[in-house]
């Protein structure tokens, strides 16, 4: 009893004090002592280490048995500890440590869950500690009545938590195909297969890193998106300049703990959209060159992890990824200026959303040639456009239905007439011209065109189409 009080006022002592370790030699104490957050000061305390190795030799030297568990988030132990202190990592619960927890929990509970719904919370808690998870569960007891809420709880608790490090969960694509580019959806395809088990049979695994690269607008998000979807895997996505952190070492925590994450989320796609972002200054030195670290870190994960996950970036300008990066990734997309056959698929998906609509030949040829040189994201966006003026037509008139209304070809092209194509703006045309250039590095989006609307196409501003055309039989 006695011992037990002693160990609690020194436990609040300690927690009050700067120098955690002398206090604790000069304490009368025995026992295992814990410490928690004095290794991320680090940056802080400039006489850290020679601290740690002090109280190493004075421990040992004393006769009362005491052991010094330090914790910490980050596992970035200069090199001359590494002998006085044991590095132990502790990884999260793997998939199947995280069902058991899961199964246990609903059996006290008393709670029944179907096996969907089941699979749903262990995915939203892979990644999270085990003391964390427990945590979830218990708030979700009192807080969540309906069984079939309970993974959305988890993963808004987790979308929350991760956040606050630089890392978000996106929310589904607004569209479920990324639509006219076969030979992104071939790629897809053979990773999506990569990811079944008989891959492994044959030795082939699936591949490390993905890089869609092309202007803005073109569809690179949205592809990545699908690709989780389309593995049956998560999606985490990393934002680089929020993983920066206020110093080097938090830096290296938050990316370390974006790694881990991922590492221990079984079938996941890790994106990163406008990845030149983390290249930007990465070899100046700033912050005690932390960007070359941070790189560093990650290039070498690229290299060495053997997890089931893909990490997928998009980039707007690829001579901004140094080359050593881009060897890295296995496949590299090009998203250029789309052919008449593309463009045709993506006005099919997004005028099936809001319209009825029974255009002729002729008119999707009027239709094509009056947006030729627009993105996927300006026809979307146009589409979006009719879409709110005849919602807004209807209502003002009385006519309002909720209904599909019937879509009119005049009403597309006069939209055409609103807004000038990026494309022809003169930074996007050098980058497409750039993307040309460099096309030996990276496959196109879409292969030739074979639909009906494939035409002798008259190379725009100079620039051949990306996609190449089946009748000008382009090499692509
Ligand atoms: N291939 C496509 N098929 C259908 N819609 C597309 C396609 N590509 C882009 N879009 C539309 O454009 C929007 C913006 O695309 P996004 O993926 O954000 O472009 P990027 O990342 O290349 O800038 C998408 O949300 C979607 O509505
Ligand atoms: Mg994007």
């Amino acid at each position: 009893m006695q011992k037990s009080i002693s160990l609690k006022d020194t436990a609040m002592r300690l927690q009050d004090i700067d120098f955690p370790l002398q206090a604790l030699l000069a304490a009368p104490l025995q026992g295992v002592f814990v410490i928690s957050g004095l290794l991320d000061d680090a940056a802080k305390r400039r006489n850290l280490h020679q601290e740690i190795s002090n109280a190493f030799y004075t421990l040992k030297r004393n006769q009362r048995w005491r052991y010094v568990v330090l914790l910490s988030d980050s596992i970035d132990v200069s090199l001359s500890l590494y002998p006085l202190l044991p590095v132990i990592r502790l990884s999260p619960p793997s998939k199947s440590e995280i069902a058991d927890i899961v199964s246990n929990f609903l059996l006290e509970s008393q709670r029944d869950l179907n096996n969907e719904l089941q699979r749903q919370l262990v995915q939203a808690f892979s990644g999270m500690p085990y003391g964390e998870i427990d945590v979830v569960l218990r708030q979700m007891l009192s807080k969540v009545s309906e069984g079939a809420l309970m993974p959305s709880f988890a993963l808004g608790y987790k979308r929350e938590k991760l956040k606050g490090r630089g890392i978000t969960l996106p929310a589904g694509p607004d569209i479920d195909r990324v639509a006219g580019m076969d030979e992104l959806d071939k790629t897809m395809d053979k990773i999506r297969l990569l990811f079944q088990p008989e891959a492994e049979a044959r030795g082939r695994r699936p591949p490390k890193a993905v890089l869609l690269w092309g202007i803005p607008g073109t569809g690179k998000s949205l592809a990545a998106k699908l690709s989780a979807k389309r593995i049956g895997g998560a999606m985490v996505a990393a934002d680089w300049n929020s993983l920066v952190g206020q110093s080097v070492q938090e830096s290296m925590a938050n990316i370390n703990h974006l790694l881990d994450l991922v590492d221990s989320s079984g079938t996941c796609v890790l994106f990163f959209d406008e990845f030149e972002k983390a290249f930007h200054g990465w070899d100046s030195g700033v912050q005690g060159g932390v960007l070359g670290k941070m790189a560093g870190r990650l290039l070498s994960w690229m290299q060495d992890h053997t997890s089931d996950v893909v990490m997928i970036a998009t980039i707007n300008r690829l001579n901004l990824l140094p080359a050593e990066m881009i060897r890295r990734f296995e496949y590299v997309h090009f998203f250029g200026s789309i052919h008449a056959g593309a463009l045709h698929e993506v006005f099919k998906v997004h005028l099936d959303k809001h319209f009825k609509y029974n255009f002729s030949f002729k008119e999707w040829q009027i239709l094509l040639r009056e947006y030729r040189g627009c993105t996927p994201a300006e026809v979307a966006k146009a589409v979006q456009h009719v879409a709110d003026d005849l919602y807004f037509r209807d209502v003002q008139s009385g006519d309002f239905t909720p209904e599909l209304p019937q879509l009119e070809l005049a009403m597309l092209t006069a939209e055409r007439r609103t807004f000038t194509p990026a494309s022809s703006q003169r930074e996007i045309s050098d980058q497409i011209a750039e993307i040309q250039n460099m096309a030996e590095y990276a496959k196109p989006v879409c292969g030739p065109d074979q639909s009906d609307f494939a035409v002798i196409e008259q190379p725009l501003m100079g620039i051949p189409n990306s996609g190449g055309t089946q009748k000008t039989k382009r090499a692509v």
